[in-house]
Order: structure tokens, then C-alpha cells, then sequence
């Protein structure tokens, strides 16, 4: 490790650097009034930071806005139901999220009187709330010396200190690095310009180094190394599954959809009645019906496989009695309440003239 000079210098220059350049985000309290002791609400830093797992700050901002102004604070979130925040979730993804954060609300408003919790392990007991979380709240939420290790932090250390081994195995060693650094004081501070100057010019394929605070100190620049680093090994491809999703319009306009199961991927969220996704899937349709078969297919990317969907249409009369799924009327039914996938499954079949029809 460095000595505790250049330890200081680093730290001062990302709190100089967010002192100025910080980004304008609407659950922080901006660094002139932090440098003065006022805190952010840590019911605005909790929410932004499970909105912000694996999504970026430029998509958060809106759905932030709708939560915090449906959902004041911890309390009305915690007396909503469960349906109208899936809905409200709805196109953020990894909707497991959905369901801790609704469950992390009604534990910190009915065990903790809406108080959030200041210590790390306290905030890690809670639902949803992992080491990357709960440092994130109790730094910038509570000013607590903790360190907060983001992707974009990691790529900000293994530059700094030119670590050639690669991502994964190496992240315990980009979190050693990056615990060395972080300071007693303004620690949400430093946390945030960290990975301001992660997303903003410490980018992933061309850093901006001229602009850097840290270039001085920069191990990477200094070898010309900088968009090389941090190296990963190679990944395995993505696998492909395929699926049949069926949509169904009895003839008043209502549409059949099914709620999933809580547990599993889109856990809770409405969906199509459809077939199980795999190399090789089972057809289920949800009712006997004279069905479409469209010409497009509708594509969407996991995490783990891309998926394939064939999207299978009919319309049904009101004597219709699906096997799966329940009809809901058109008033009561909005496509922006379906996850991104089931949403493409929609737009797909309600441009197909036959089904699209009055
Ligand atoms: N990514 C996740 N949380 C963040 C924050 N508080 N500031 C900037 N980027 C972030």
C-alpha cells in the first residue's frame, strides 16, 4: 500500500474533485451542504441504492421521482400493496428487488418506527440490503467511514494501482485497495466521487484521463494501460432458450395475463400465460382457441441466456374458460405494469391487426 501521504492527496482530490463536478442526483444532498453536516433522507439513499443494483443512474431518476412522490416516505411505501409497486417497479428489472424493498420497508416500518438503522451490520440484517448496500447507506446516509465497492469503483482501483490479474478473482484485492483509501471524514462524500468519476471519466472503454483528479497518482496512465484494465477472463457465452407466450382478447377487450409465482425470475410480476423457456419448450397453451402464430418473435436479454419467444394470439369469446391466467379488463389493465419482456410480448401482438381490432 501507498504511504498515508498519498492516501491523503487521493482523497483530497476526489472530495476537490466532487466539490465541484459532483452530478446534480435527485436523492443527494449536494457537496456545498454536505461540507456542512446536512445529511440525505435515508429513505431516499436506501430506495435510489436498490433502484441503482445493476441499474444505471441515468434510468433510476425517473422511477426515484414516481416512488418518492407516490410514496413519501417509509411508511406509505410500507402500507402499499404489493401489486401497485410490482407495477410500479415495472421495466427496472430483477424484480426480486421489487419484493425485498417492499419487504425491507414494512421491517423498518413496523420493527424500527421508519427509523433506518445506522451501522453496517445493522442495515445487513435487513431485507435486500447486502455489503454493497449497507455500506452505501451507512456512508452516505449516516457518515460512516465505510467503503463502498461498485463496479465502477473497482475499475477505478485496478487503474489506480495497475492490477493486471483479472475480474472476478481478483475483486478481493480491489476491495483491499480501496478500503485502504477511504477516509474518516466525508466518507459518503468520497463514496459518491468515486463512483462519479468511475461513470463519468474513469469509463469502461475510453477514460478521460486528461480530466482526471487522480491522473497524477494513476499507476494504469502512467504505463499506458488505463483502458486495458481492470482485465476479466474471457466469458462463456450466453445460452439461448426459447418460449411460446400466448395472448389472449376476449372480444370486450379484456386480455387474459397471469401473476408469476413470487419465487424465480420475474417473481410477482404479471405476465403472458406461456410455455416454460428452455432448449427445447413444452407448448401450454392456456385455452383451446384458434391461434395466430406471428411472424416476428420477441427477444430479450437475462442475465444469464438470451430468450427467444414465439407469440402465439387468438381472440375468445366471454364463454371462454382459460386453464391458466385470469381476464383482465381493458380499464384495469396498463402495459407499462409489465416487466420489459412481457411488455415487448404486448407491443408485438397489439400491432398485429387481428388482435389489435376493436
Ligand atoms: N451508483 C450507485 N450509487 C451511486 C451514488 N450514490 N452515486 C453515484 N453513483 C452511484
Amino acid at each position: 500500500m501507498r504511504d498515508m501521504t498519498t492516501q491523503a492527496t487521493i482523497c483530497a482530490q476526489v472530495l476537490a474533485w466532487y466539490d465541484k463536478h459532483a452530478r446534480d442526483l435527485p436523492w443527494r444532498v449536494p457537496p456545498a451542504r454536505s461540507k456542512s453536516g446536512q445529511r440525505p433522507d435515508p429513505y431516499h439513499v436506501w430506495l435510489s441504492e436498490v433502484m441503482l443494483q445493476q441499474t444505471t443512474v441515468a434510468a433510476v431518476g425517473r422511477y426515484f421521482r414516481l416512488f418518492t412522490s407516490r410514496w413519501p416516505d417509509v411508511h406509505a411505501l410500507a402500507h402499499a400493496e404489493d401489486g401497485e409497486v410490482m407495477a410500479a417497479w415495472a421495466g427496472l428489472g430483477y424484480y426480486a428487488r421489487a419484493r425485498n424493498l417492499l419487504a425491507c420497508a414494512r421491517v423498518v416500518s413496523h420493527d424500527f418506527g421508519g427509523v433506518f438503522p445506522q451501522t453496517r451490520q445493522d442495515l445487513q440484517a435487513l431485507p435486500g440490503i447486502g455489503p454493497y448496500t449497507s455500506a452505501a447507506i451507512a456512508a452516505i446516509a449516516f457518515g460512516q467511514a465505510e467503503t463502498v465497492v461498485d463496479g465502477n469503483v473497482e475499475r477505478v482501483m485496478a487503474r489506480l494501482f495497475a492490477v493486471n490479474e483479472p475480474l472476478p478473482g481478483v475483486k478481493p484485492r480491489l476491495r483491499e485497495l480501496a478500503d485502504a483509501l477511504t477516509p474518516n471524514r466525508r466518507a459518503g462524500d468520497y463514496a459518491q466521487g468515486l463512483m462519479d468519476i468511475g461513470a463519468t471519466i474513469c469509463t469502461p472503454r475510453r477514460p478521460v484521463c486528461a480530466l482526471c483528479p487522480l491522473m497524477g497518482e494513476c499507476r494504469a496512465y502512467a504505463q499506458d494501460l488505463a483502458s486495458e484494465l481492470p482485465r476479466r477472463v474471457a466469458k462463456t457465452p450466453k445460452p439461448v432458450r426459447f418460449g411460446v407466450a400466448y395472448v389472449v382478447r376476449r372480444n370486450d377487450g379484456a386480455l387474459l395475463l397471469e401473476r408469476r409465482p413470487n419465487k424465480g425470475l420475474l417473481g410477482g410480476m404479471l405476465g403472458w400465460p406461456g410455455s416454460d423457456w428452455s432448449a427445447e419448450p413444452t407448448e401450454a397453451p392456456p385455452l383451446g382457441a384458434d391461434w395466430q402464430v406471428l411472424g416476428d418473435e420477441v427477444r430479450h436479454t437475462f442475465t444469464h441466456f438470451h430468450l427467444r419467444l414465439t407469440v402465439k394470439i387468438a381472440s375468445v369469446g366471454p364463454e371462454a374458460l382459460p386453464v391458466l391466467g385470469e381476464f383482465l379488463d381493458k380499464g384495469a389493465f396498463s402495459p407499462g405494469d409489465l416487466p420489459t419482456v412481457m411488455r415487448k410480448v404486448h407491443d408485438l401482438a397489439c400491432l398485429e391487426p387481428a388482435l389489435s381490432r376493436p
